[in-house]
C-alpha cells in the first residue's frame, strides 16, 4: 500500500514547519508542489524553500503539478466545487501512479489541511486503496492572533470562523477567512478588527483598531500590497469593543 502524507507547512515562514512535519517529509519518496498559476509563483517557492531546508532523504523527489482553475464565478466555496474536486482527484490519481508500491508520498498543504483546505476531501474520492496520515500545521488564525499579541478567544467565550462571502451580522468574535470582497465594508463600524496580509512571511502587514477608524487604511494598504505582489492573502478578527 502506498502512503499519501497530508502535511500542513503553515502560512509563509519555513520556521512554522513542525518536527512532525519535517519528519513526515523525510519519509517522502516523491515531494508535490502545487502551481496554481500567474501571480503565485511566491507561493511554490516557498515550499521549494522549504523541501530544500528541510528534506535531506536523498530518495526524496520533487513533482510540480498544475493547479486546475475553478471557475471564475464561484472563486471560493460555493458552488462548482464538486467539479473541481473532481478535476483535481484525476490529477492525484496520475501523481500517485509515480509513488513506488510501498512507499510513501507528500502533499504540502499551506496552513493546517483541516482548515478551508480540499486535500483531504479530494483524496478521500480516491477510496481506500492508500494509507492516509495527516500532520497539523499553523492556521492563518494563529499567525494572526500571534501578530496582533492577543487571544483567538475572550474567556469562556465562542469563536465564529467564516468566510467574506458569509460574512453576516457579527455576533460572537468571528474570524474571517477567503474574503476577496472586503466583506468587513458592510461591517459594524463600532467592532475591532485585526486585520493581517502575508502573516508569517517577510511581508507581513497587520492593522488594529476601530473598524470605522481603520477600514479605509485597510482597502488602500490592501490594494497596493496587491499591485505590489500580484496576489493577496489576508485574514482578520472582528470583535465588540469590551
Ligand atoms: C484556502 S484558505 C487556506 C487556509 C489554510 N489552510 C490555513 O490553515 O490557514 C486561504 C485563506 O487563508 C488565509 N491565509 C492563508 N495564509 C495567510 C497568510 N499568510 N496571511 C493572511 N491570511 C492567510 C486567507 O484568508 C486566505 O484567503
Amino acid at each position: 500500500m502506498k502512503t499519501i502524507l497530508i502535511v500542513g507547512i503553515g502560512t509563509g515562514n519555513p520556521e512554522h514547519l513542525t518536527v512532525q512535519a519535517i519528519n513526515a517529509l523525510n519519509r517522502a519518496d516523491v515531494l508535490f508542489i502545487p502551481d496554481k498559476g500567474a501571480g503565485k509563483g511566491d507561493l511554490a517557492e516557498l515550499r521549494r524553500e522549504i523541501v530544500a531546508r528541510y528534506v535531506t532523504n536523498p530518495a526524496g523527489r520533487t513533482v510540480e503539478y498544475g493547479v486546475p482553475k475553478r471557475d471564475a464565478a464561484n472563486p471560493d466555496y460555493g458552488a462548482g466545487v464538486d467539479d473541481w474536486h473532481a478535476a483535481l482527484a484525476g490529477r492525484f490519481e496520475a501523481l500517485l501512479a509515480d509513488v513506488p508500491d510501498g512507499g510513501a508520498c507528500a502533499f504540502l498543504v499551506w496552513g493546517d489541511p483541516g482548515l478551508y483546505d480540499s486535500t483531504i476531501r479530494i483524496i478521500e474520492r480516491l477510496g481506500t486503496r492508500f494509507a492516509v496520515e495527516i500532520i497539523p500545521g499553523i492556521t492563518a488564525i494563529q499567525a494572526l492572533t500571534a501578530a496582533h499579541g492577543i487571544a483567538l478567544n475572550r474567556i469562556g467565550e465562542p469563536v465564529h470562523i467564516t468566510t467574506g462571502r458569509r460574512l453576516g451580522p457579527v455576533h460572537d468574535d468571528t474570524v474571517v477567512m477567503l474574503d476577496g470582497q472586503t466583506a468587513f465594508l458592510n461591517a459594524d463600524p463600532d467592532l475591532d478588527i485585526f486585520w493581517g496580509a502575508y502573516l508569517g512571511t517577510p511581508d507581513q502587514i497587520t492593522i488594529a483598531g476601530r473598524l470605522g477608524d481603520v477600514r479605509d487604511e485597510i482597502v488602500a494598504t490592501r490594494k497596493a500590497a496587491r499591485e505590489r505582489h500580484g496576489w493577496i492573502m489576508d485574514t482578520y478578527l472582528l470583535r465588540k469593543r469590551d
